[in-house]
């Protein structure tokens, strides 16, 4: 990846004008919020959310927290609830994400939320953040902004440290309040924390009036970006295919004649901006099996072959998607 000047901005006018000028642009802008710094990409933008997960580092696709500072916006993009109303109420703007049904044709990149039909949604309460936000007009997707398996940076010098040369700018807005991340609460069944975070359980049952259920043990143990919280195709993914037989769709990658096609220069960051929407599409052709041209193994490939491989999985029948 070709390195570029990171600009560090001041977290005032000019400074947040330039950071949603490039956003708008389709860069990468580390922003402040009271929990941490997030690494933000306009989230409607397929190729700036897969440039997300290269500058990051991270070896599968994670679904993100897109950020909003308007509810009327959130709305537009969620299945809203009387229970999201009361939490946002009591806890909006602030260190809480709920994960609500995502609206059929809301205009946010499927690598946002990695091929789910639900959405995590938070609303940061950093001033710095609400002002970036509202001069950018739309959500912004932000994983922590860190590089793979690093702490979450509380600084801008943290981010610099991870991400200096990899991103557009940071927009420094000194050190977080918070400092912990953002407690991740499920709307999609029964209320459900999702990850544990400075607003706790018994504040969230209190305000909803019901008991919340804590994530059960097995699913809390298993990495973020596993199987049972992913999409998976209903149709068999066959990996590495470098002939297509009969009655496949077929996903190309680089030179090679196919139903669809990741990425025909054989870009990653492209083939990762197509991942989702094209398995989606294929899928939906109601093809039993989908057949998948090898794609390399570096870079964000990495990552697209561990979604891949995963979508190839055998699967019990029994288990959640
Ligand atoms: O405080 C925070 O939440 C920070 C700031 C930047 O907002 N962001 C953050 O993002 O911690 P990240 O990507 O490091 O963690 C997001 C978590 C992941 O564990 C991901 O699996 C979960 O949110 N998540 C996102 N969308 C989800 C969804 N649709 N369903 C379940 N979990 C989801
Ligand atoms: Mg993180």
């Amino acid at each position: 990846m070709a390195k570029i000047t990171t600009l560090r901005l001041s977290a005032d006018e000019t400074g947040i004008a330039t950071a949603a000028r490039l956003l708008r642009e389709g860069q990468l802008v580390a922003l402040p919020t009271e929990t941490v710094y997030g690494l933000g990409a306009d989230a409607a933008n397929d190729r700036a959310v897969a440039a997300v997960y290269e500058a990051k580092g991270r070896p599968s696709f994670n679904p993100l927290i897109v950020h909003l500072a308007e509810l009327e916006a959130v709305r537009a993009l969620v299945h809203w609830s009387d229970r999201a109303e009361m939490l946002a109420r009591a806890f909006w703007p602030g260190p809480l994400t709920m994960v609500l049904p995502l609206r059929e044709g809301a205009p946010v990149s499927r690598l946002v939320t990695a091929g789910l039909d639900s959405l995590a949604v938070r609303m940061p309460a950093q001033p710095a953040a609400r002002a970036l936000l509202r001069a950018f007009g739309g959500p912004v997707a932000a994983p922590s902004a860190n590089r793979s398996g690093q702490i979450s940076p509380t600084r801008a010098e943290h981010v610099l440290a991870g991400l200096d040369g990899r991103i557009a700018a940071v927009l420094d807005d000194g050190p977080c309040a918070v400092g912990l991340e953002s407690t991740i609460l499920g709307l999609v069944g029964k209320p459900t924390l999702l990850r544990p975070g400075s607003i706790g359980i018994g504040a969230l049952s209190k305000v909803l009036g019901v008991p919340v259920a804590e994530r059960r043990d097995t699913e809390a143990i298993s990495a973020p970006g596993q199987l049972t919280s992913h999409y998976a195709p209903n149709a068999r993914v066959r990996l590495n295919a470098t002939e297509w037989r009969e009655g496949e769709a077929r996903l190309g990658f680089g030179d090679v004649e196919c139903d669809l096609n990741l990425s025909p220069e054989g870009d990653l960051v492209e083939a990762a901006a197509n991942l989702f929407e094209y398995l989606h599409r294929l899928d939906a052709s109601g093809a039993p099996v989908i057949a998948v041209s090898p794609v390399p193994h570096v870079g964000l490939g990495v990552a697209i072959n561990d979604r891949l491989s995963r979508a190839a999985a055998p699967r019990d029948a029994s288990a959640g998607r």
